[in-house]
């Protein structure tokens, strides 16, 4: 695989693209950048900072509050993970609960926010091949990738996953919680005005809903094979 060899892998929230893309990254030795991860660590810090209070943004906080922000992640040799790093902290454990996932649609409509962190992607891009999973990742971040992925599923499938993976983690939640949390996710991602979710016209559709992870990861890969292979 030479350079410059980039996958985009967008769609709607919880649908495992990041289990996708994770997947790719380890079986091609490209590296993975989970965007959301990126987005949320924003919104942390906005709510940290009292930029967003009660779901309402102060404007002119905006831009201050990036310049005085940095986001890297960084990879961790004894989980084998890449984690999220908020001015050197690391904030994994913070940035996917529900109040995080609760804001984050609201900070992720903000241009200035939007702005900064394609440039962010953009320049990781150019150090290595990049597995990007996000929802603007085909049209937007990279509109040349190699291979573009649209994925979904129906929502009810995803908030039975994303229920199950939280309760897993400890947190205590419920199924209509975090199906009215990814309904308004889905609503907040395909209607804002700047860069919203879009299948890119040259992007693959896969529908997950009932297909197992394994025909999944056959499926990608012989996608993958097939453009290595031009
Ligand atoms: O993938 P995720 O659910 O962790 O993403 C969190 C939020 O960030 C999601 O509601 C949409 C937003 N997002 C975005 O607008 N653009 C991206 N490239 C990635 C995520």
């Amino acid at each position: 695989m030479g350079l410059n060899f980039n996958i985009a892998i967008d769609g709607h929230s919880s649908c495992g693209k990041s289990t996708i893309a994770k997947s790719i990254a380890e079986q091609y030795g490209m590296r993975y950048i989970d965007t959301g991860a990126m987005y949320r660590a924003v919104t942390l810090f906005f709510m940290r900072n009292d930029v967003i209070i009660n779901k309402v943004i102060n404007n002119n906080d905006i831009l201050f509050s990036l310049q005085n922000m940095s986001i890297d992640f960084k990879f961790n040799l004894e989980t084998k993970k890449s984690e999220m790093f908020l001015n050197n902290e690391n904030v994994e454990d913070f940035i996917r609960g529900i109040e995080v996932s609760e804001n984050v649609s609201i900070v992720a409509q903000i241009k200035e926010v939007r702005d900064k962190l394609i440039g962010l992607q953009r320049d990781i891009g150019k150090e290595k091949n990049v597995v990007m999973d996000g929802r603007d990742i085909g049209t937007k971040v990279f509109p040349n990738a190699k291979l573009k992925l649209f994925i979904t599923a129906s929502a009810e499938i995803r908030a039975e996953r994303r229920c199950k993976e939280l309760i897993d983690k400890g947190d205590n939640v419920s199924f209509e919680d975090v199906l009215a949390n990814i309904n308004k996710r889905d609503k907040h991602d395909t209607n804002r005005v700047i860069n919203p979710l879009l299948k890119a016209d040259d992007a693959i559709l896969i529908d997950n809903t009932e297909l197992s992870i394994k025909d999944q990861n056959l499926l990608i890969h012989n996608l993958i094979k097939a453009k290595l292979s031009k």
